[in-house]
């Protein structure tokens, strides 16, 4: 039988990890998968993740099951941290997921449930993993036009152009901040826009929300979901608690889904049916940890202290490099990295500058250029800059 199977194409972020590990060179650089590093290249424990497990380790009694959606505690932790008491809780329906992308994938199948000729529109570009779990689901993805190469910002008359021909029945995929890959963000201007065209197709919103707290603040980076979320009557949200929390590994993030107070009874209903037929449960650890956080005055303070910390330094980071590169090229044009908000941007190489800036300089990048900003430190900001510009970006 498994004589049938096909190899799967890898998965490019995913291959650019096992490169990089490969790679003998001591002063190799990883701008490559998203996942926040210190300047010593290291991912560290946020001091309120640590005394939460301390705190969990001595007061956890039991680990029997929770419920199908999870412990109702952190689905309504969840929805206050990426909603902020905007909406009304008669409209929320919640369940734990296996991080950001279980949201994504679970997300995805209540909407082919719901509409099954359904067309998915997805920036273009997007999080390649959004392709591909569309793909392995059968659903049709349909790109709508979101970044200028010339100019790196977004090209918002190209999205509501293409966005304009959505109907309903079809999921709008939204990335909720810090625009993955790209770096490049909506305004809020345009949230409103983006919200008014939606309200005329009829189509619902889906907002992929996983770095929250790394672009311009924590309620900042919610702004455009909370709009989105007070505007129409239908939303999707996927919320991702790896980086902001920093607990990749314990796969912890949230489905929030918005409806009709008369809706939400069958909406969480279905919720917690999609929980049991992938997964049953879904870990509670990661989730448990994010509970006493969100809950606990003094935890949530250190925990907002250590983000806006990690935030600041990608900024500093950001302007570092478009100073270095505007001394280096002598021109303005690598302005938008200090634009750009949150751990990527796409720095607008050629694959064959990216594959240069690899084998030549062991620079590590995805190879549509999209860079990972917290890969980088006050010593490796220059070497960068000069690596870009002897490739010839
Ligand atoms: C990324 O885009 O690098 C991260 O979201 C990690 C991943 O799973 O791809």
């Amino acid at each position: 039988m498994f004589s049938a199977l096909k190899p799967q194409p890898a998965d490019k972020i995913l291959a650019l990890m096992g490169q990089f590990k490969a790679d003998p060179r001591a002063d190799k650089i990883d701008l490559g998968v998203g996942v926040y590093k210190d300047a010593t290249g290291h991912t560290p424990i946020m001091r309120a993740v640590k005394t939460a497990e301390k705190l969990l380790w001595e007061a956890e009694t039991t680990k029997t099951y929770t419920g199908l959606a999870g412990d109702p505690a952190f689905n309504a932790a969840m929805a206050d941290l990426v909603l902020g008491g905007t909406v009304d809780a008669g409209r929320i329906s919640s369940v734990a997921t296996p991080g950001g992308t279980g949201a994504v994938r679970q997300a995805f199948e209540l909407a082919r449930m719901a509409a099954p000729q359904g067309r998915v529109f997805v920036s273009d570009p997007t999080w390649p993993n959004h392709l591909s779990i569309l793909k392995h689901l059968g659903m049709e993805a349909v790109p709508y036009r979101y970044f200028d190469a010339d100019t790196r910002a977004v090209d918002f008359a190209g999205m509501i152009a293409d966005l304009a021909a959505a109907r309903a029945g079809d999921i709008v995929l939204l990335h909720g901040c810090c625009h993955n890959p790209t770096g490049a963000n909506l305004t809020l201007p345009e949230w409103e826009e983006v919200a008014a065209l939606l309200e005329k197709t009829g189509a619902v919103p889906m907002i992929d929300i996983a770095y929250q707290g790394f672009g311009d603040g924590l309620d900042a980076d919610a702004a455009g979901v909370r709009l989105i979320a007070n505007r129409l009557p239908e939303v999707l949200i996927a919320a991702s608690c790896s980086k902001n929390f920093g607990i990749y590994r314990e796969r912890t993030g949230a489905l929030i889904a918005l409806s009709d107070p008369a809706r939400q009874e069958v909406t969480q209903g279905t919720l917690a049916y999609l929980n049991r037929q992938n997964y049953s449960f879904p870990p509670d650890h990661g989730a448990r940890l994010v509970t006493m956080i969100l809950t606990d005055p003094a935890l949530r303070a250190e925990w907002e202290a250590e983000l806006e910390e990690v935030r600041l330094g990608m900024l500093t980071l950001r302007e570092g490099l478009a100073t270095e590169l505007k001394r280096l090229s002598g021109s303005d044009r690598f302005g938008f990295l200090a634009q750009h908000r949150g751990m990527f941007s796409r720095l607008g190489a050629t694959p064959e500058q990216v594959e240069r800036l690899k084998t030549e300089h062991g620079i590590y990048m995805v190879g549509d250029s999209r860079l990972n900003i917290a890969g980088l430190n006050a010593t490796t900001v220059p070497i960068l800059a000069k690596a870009v510009i002897d490739v010839g970006v």
